[in-house]
């Protein structure tokens, strides 16, 4: 992770060309869970924990299908905007707001902290489909 001010709202991963359209990288985060940051082949940047809702597969592996990835152990289809399971499927994963500037790919720091470090598993859906 790019250093930037401790008291930034935002914080710069790195430049939107290092991740190609329809691929993922992914970003280690100290003491917290690993996030996975998708180019989609519409040109919009997304972030989410990377570890798919149903049983941890690392999403960053999966097919970007717009504004989709699909899980590459079992297949759960994970919406980018709500990290939810679509479909007959259910579960979340946290997202964290992303943006770009100038070419920079930004994720908002609050999100990144309560969606990567513990504790894990107190994730709210946006739509609580489990209940
Ligand atoms: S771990 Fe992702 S679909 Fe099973």
């Amino acid at each position: 992770m790019m250093a930037d001010s401790p008291h930034a709202k935002w914080i710069d991963v790195g430049p939107t060309t290092q991740i190609e359209p329809g691929m993922a990288a992914t970003l280690p985060v100290e003491g917290g869970d690993e996030i996975a940051i998708f180019h989609t082949k519409r040109g919009q940047f997304f972030a989410l924990v990377n570890k798919c809702p149903h049983k941890g597969g690392p999403l960053s592996q999966g097919i970007v299908h717009g504004d989709s990835v699909s899980c590459p152990l079992h297949n759960f289809r994970i919406s980018l905007h709500s990290g939810e399971a679509l479909g007959e499927d259910k579960g979340c994963t946290p997202t964290i707001e992303t943006r770009v500037d100038a070419g920079r790919i930004y994720l908002l720091r609050e999100a990144l902290l309560a969606a990567s470090l513990p504790p894990a598993g107190a994730v709210a859906c946006p739509t609580d489909k489990a209940a």
